[in-house]
């Protein structure tokens, strides 16, 4: 689907413009050079002002997400619990910071609030499946598990 077909119900009002990011998001994983161009010129807008709507929202993307995507809960009970650590052991075993994806478009890490289920805490997600009262020998097989579905 093309991204004039992913808003072109959409009225040209500027008003859509997060709605428009939003769908392009949602499909793609992030907004790419061309989206942007796309959504600027269908909005008749300068590309300079979609790139200032996309900095303001944390929730939008300007680069590719990996195939994977590690979310690491920070929210209370996790941090409480040691997401700090979940973050440095996935650091060390992926080359990944906060923020990063690896060389081969694999995995890419993010720092998330409550993901809604504290009793297990420590908990990440990866791409939507939640992983519970991790410790590092639990999340490390994990990882090395994607990595070999990969
Ligand atoms: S604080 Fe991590 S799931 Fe709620």
């Amino acid at each position: 689907m093309s991204e004039k077909t992913l808003f072109n119900k959409l009225d040209k009002d500027r008003s859509n413009l997060i709605k428009a990011l939003q769908m392009v998001q949602e499909k793609e994983g992030y907004v790419s050079n061309e989206q942007l161009t796309n959504i600027a010129d269908y909005f008749i807008i300068p590309p300079v002002e979609v790139e200032g709507v996309i900095s303001f929202y944390a929730q939008f993307k300007r680069t590719k997400p990996g195939k994977y995507i590690i979310s690491v809960c920070d929210g209370t009970a996790c941090h409480i619990k040691g997401a700090n650590l979940i973050s440095n052991w996935i650091t060390d075993e992926l080359g990944i910071n906060d923020g990063e994806t690896d060389a081969e478009d694999l995995f890419t890490l993010e720092t998330v609030a409550c993901l809604g289920c504290c009793s297990l805490a420590p908990v990440i997600a990866i791409n939507g499946k939640v992983f519970g009262n991790l410790e590092r020998k639990s999340l490390l097989k994990i990882l090395r598990r994607y990595k070999k579905e990969a």
